[in-house]
């Protein structure tokens, strides 16, 4: 067996267990699979098809706030933490703060990729529009160097992407765009607050952040997911991942 196929074999026996079956979307083994052909069927011996809680998950209370998301949902979360910290030390406006603190979401709790575009797409029904702005063009930000806020490329991405790496075209189009745009600023503090290094000896609590989170995120009243905003459905699939639809 390949290391794959052990993998999934144990996933299958787990899977077993649950008195629901619970499926995987294309996207968890993207890249693991040929994506031309169709995925393979679990097996369901007259089992039914789980359409909520996954059981192998933290359960999220029935009107789930962004705090019980952090708290069940976002994986470490330190980094953001750290960052929201420093912007807070520096004096930054509020709004950069609770941008730093927002600004990976969708790594820690979605999906890698295209980050600071579902990051803020995520949040915009519930925050300021320029916190929301300032987390989509994080993303291209990252890329380009500022002198006059001391922000130079990372060094990191030179190990992590290779010396030769150039951002494609949509990243420069979208970094000329928020260059000159009048909240340009907001997205570079995320950048500049946003350790690439960060101590593993410094905690940071959430609760830190409790005040700002209050007057900077609106919690809709039915909890995230289940409210009627744009973004609602894609709180509930951090929620409940593997829905059958
Ligand atoms: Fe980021
Ligand atoms: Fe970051």
């Amino acid at each position: 067996m390949t290391t794959l196929e052990r993998a999934e074999a144990a996933e299958h026996a787990l899977s077993q267990e649950l008195d629901k079956i619970a499926v995987k979307s294309v996207i968890y083994t993207s890249g693991e699979r040929d994506p031309r052909e169709p995925m393979p069927r679990p097996d369901a011996k007259g089992r039914r098809f789980l359409m909520g809680h996954d059981a192998r998950l933290p359960k999220m209370p029935d009107k789930p706030t962004l705090v019980d998301f952090y708290r069940l949902r976002f994986g470490p979360s330190m980094h953001m933490l750290q960052s929201a910290r420093l912007a807070m030390k520096s004096g930054a406006p509020e709004k950069v703060v609770v941008a730093c603190l927002l600004h990976d979401i969708a790594i820690t709790g979605f999906i890698r990729s295209d980050h600071g575009y579902w990051a803020a797409q995520l949040v915009e029904p519930y925050v300021d529009e320029e916190v929301a702005w300032a987390i989509r063009y994080h993303q291209a930000l990252r890329f380009y160097p500022d002198e006059s806020v001391g922000y130079q490329y990372p060094e990191l991405y030179k190990t992590l992407f290779g010396e030769d790496y150039q951002p494609e075209p949509h990243i420069a189009r979208d970094y000329q765009a928020a260059r000159e745009h009048k909240w340009y600023m907001t997205s570079r503090l995320i950048t500049v607050n946003d350790l690439y290094s960060f101590d593993p000896n410094v905690t940071v609590q959430l609760e830190e952040f409790t005040d700002v989170i209050g007057r900077n995120f609106k919690q809709p009243k039915e909890g995230l997911g289940f409210d009627a905003s744009p973004s609602a459905h894609m709180w509930r699939t951090i929620n409940w991942p593997t829905r059958y639809l």
